[in-house]
């Protein structure tokens, strides 16, 4: 997909943009988009950025009766200068083609979709909200096409990205949400598709969290689906606790999703000297942590929200008040200097940022 080959139809119809105190989360939509096809023989073919508008699709298209998708979750940045930020882009879409190996999706050269999405920016860079805690949520996504209800690896898919203006995902922004630990439902187990981002687990998701909603609480802290006793993610967010003077995460065991965001604070907080084990982690032992005085904070990590701190855990009718039901002096330095290097406030020490 040499770069020339990407044709440009710009709109004759552009939208108004929303006020930044409007914006929430994936509500508004820019003026482009761009889409990539995919036929098997031909490959991937006729890159191009289009005006935001509907597709068509046949009834019959795969995606629709068997979930085969993948999708991805990144942000662009504007900085005081109106320089444009993209954070650990290539990982996003090396994890991407993990997840579309993982559903059977052909693979896609991740530094021609850099180029895309770039190009795809650029043509939209006045939808970059400026203001502290708004970003540009950049959401690329495969759906297989092919129209025939066999059971079998789609011969057809798109290869979408589609840009939303947004604000803070939970309506709480930094502060705290609180989560009820689950133990009815799971949300994947090892060997299955947990640690693909597909569609598929956050349909799995959905009923717990509207039963968690029904019960006055923000999200669900996940358990594994084997023993139901281990800690696995917290909504659609990896997540991290911290007991004494050291912060524990759950390993990566299969069924847990590989956050970009997960990474780069675990690699945030050795740069500051704070230890953290990524391990087995179970709800016991953060109870036993709690009722001993050590369990301090506890947060979760994505790029939607980059951190959310937990205020309370409800564990089987018992509530667990965290920091005081307040954000933790470790969730919020983490936050601030995640946004901070977002946006090209703080130096970057990693080479995070393109
Ligand atoms: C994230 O926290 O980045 C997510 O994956 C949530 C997204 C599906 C809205």
């Amino acid at each position: 997909m040499p770069l020339s080959k990407i044709t440009v139809e710009l709109t004759n119809a552009p939208k108004n943009k929303p006020d930044n105190d409007k914006l929430g989360f994936g509500k508004y939509f820019t003026d482009h988009m761009f889409i990539l096809d995919y036929d098997a023989g031909k490959g991937w073919h006729d890159p191009r950025i289009v005006p935001y508008q509907p597709i068509a699709l046949d009834p019959a298209a795969k995606v629709f009766h068997y979930g085969q998708t993948v999708f991805e979750g990144m942000k662009a940045y504007k900085t005081p200068e109106n320089s444009i930020l993209l954070f650990r882009p290539y990982k996003n879409l090396q994890r991407l083609n993990r997840s579309s190996a993982r559903l059977s999706i052909p693979h896609i050269d991740e530094g021609l979709v850099i180029e895309a999405l770039k190009q795809l920016i650029l043509v939209d860079k006045d939808w970059i909200p400026d203001e502290q805690g708004t970003s540009l949520y950049i959401r690329p996504f495969v759906i297989s096409t092919q129209p025939t209800l066999g059971v079998q690896p789609s011969e057809q898919y798109k290869f979408m990205i589609i840009l939303s203006p947004v604000g803070s995902y939970y309506a709480e922004g930094i502060n705290p949400v609180n989560i009820f630990v689950e133990s009815e439902y799971v949300r994947a187990v090892t060997g299955g598709i947990g640690n693909a981002k597909t569609g598929g687990n956050y349909a799995a998701g959905l009923k717990a969290q509207q039963e968690a909603t029904e019960k006055g609480y923000s999200q669900v802290l996940w358990l594994d689906g084997v023993h139901r006793k281990y800690i696995e993610e917290v909504g659609s967010m990896n997540v991290f606790f911290k007991v004494g003077d050291k912060v524990i995460t759950p390993a990566l065991n299969g069924s847990i999703l590989d956050g970009v965001t997960r990474d780069s604070v675990i690699r945030l907080l050795k740069h500051w000297k704070i230890e953290v084990e990524e391990r087995t982690i179970s709800i016991d032992e953060l109870v036993d942590a709690y009722r001993g005085g050590q369990l301090k904070e506890a947060f979760g990590t994505g790029t939607a929200a980059v951190i959310s701190p937990i205020g309370e855990l409800n564990w089987q009718g018992d509530k667990l008040t965290l920091n005081g039901g307040k954000t933790g002096e470790l969730s919020a330095r983490v936050y601030e200097f995640m946004t901070g290097l977002q946006r090209g406030l703080i130096e970057d020490p990693f080479g995070w940022i393109e």
